[in-house]
């Protein structure tokens, strides 16, 4: 099976692009975040503090959870596409991801996506600790200022209103707590294809991924 591995901060457009790269492909898209986001769903419904780790590591053991061609995700049979994209959830998968005994069994349940199909998997430890040996290791990159005008653009288009400069404060605080993660922390190695996507397109982007990985 073939393994497509991308990482990269909060807001560089991993999801859009390995989504657009998966499609041409005809591959299974993984979004590895998506799987996080499901764990602190539960956490706040449960009502479980980031502080009981064994608790939080065994919902992620019982849990189910999977991800449909069009990009929905269910956790035990629930479509929670939206739910987990809510501000609470984002804020509280900060304080559950870091968590090393969740993030083993987290990559075991990842790896399992690859057994019986060709996937390409985004998120901040795909190409390190989840698939070292994947066939092509992407870095997808954009400036700070780059990824906050893009976010912002975003909020205008769902009419949420939002500053730029705290917009950019959130990212900053985001890539700080992806970088110092103790494990699964987000890393640049000699082995990923690094791409800084601040002056490119997104069709730039995608067309630059496809002519490396293109069968
Ligand atoms: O990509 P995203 O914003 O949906 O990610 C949500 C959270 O999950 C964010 O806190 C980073 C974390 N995450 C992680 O620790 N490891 C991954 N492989 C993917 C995401």
């Amino acid at each position: 099976m073939k393994i497509i591995a991308i990482d990269g901060p909060s807001g560089s457009g991993k999801g859009t692009i390995a989504k657009a790269v998966a499609k041409k492909l005809n591959y299974t898209y993984i979004d590895t975040g998506a799987m996080y986001r499901c764990v602190a769903l539960k956490t706040i419904r449960e009502n479980i503090d980031p502080s009981e780790e064994d608790k939080i590591v065994d919902l992620l053991k019982n849990m189910d959870i999977k991800l449909d061609s069009d990009w929905h995700v269910f956790m035990d049979g629930e479509d929670v596409s939206e739910a987990i994209r809510s501000t609470e959830v984002t804020n509280k998968v900060y304080k559950v991801s870091p968590i090393a005994d969740l993030r083993e069994v987290m990559r075991q349940k990842q790896r399992e996506f690859a057994k019986n199909n060709n996937i390409v998997m985004e998120g901040r430890d795909i190409t390190t600790e989840v698939f070292p040996d994947a066939d092509y290791k992407f870095y997808l990159d954009a400036s700070v200022e780059e990824r906050a005008r893009r976010r912002q653009a975003q909020n205008e288009e769902k009419g949420i209103e939002s500053n730029l400069e705290d917009v950019k404060k959130s990212i900053e605080q985001r890539d700080y707590d992806d970088i110092h993660r103790p494990v699964g922390a987000l890393t640049r190695t000699d082995e990923q294809i690094y791409i800084d996507s601040s002056n490119m397109t997104i069709d730039e982007v995608i067309d630059k991924i496809m002519s490396i990985v293109g069968e």
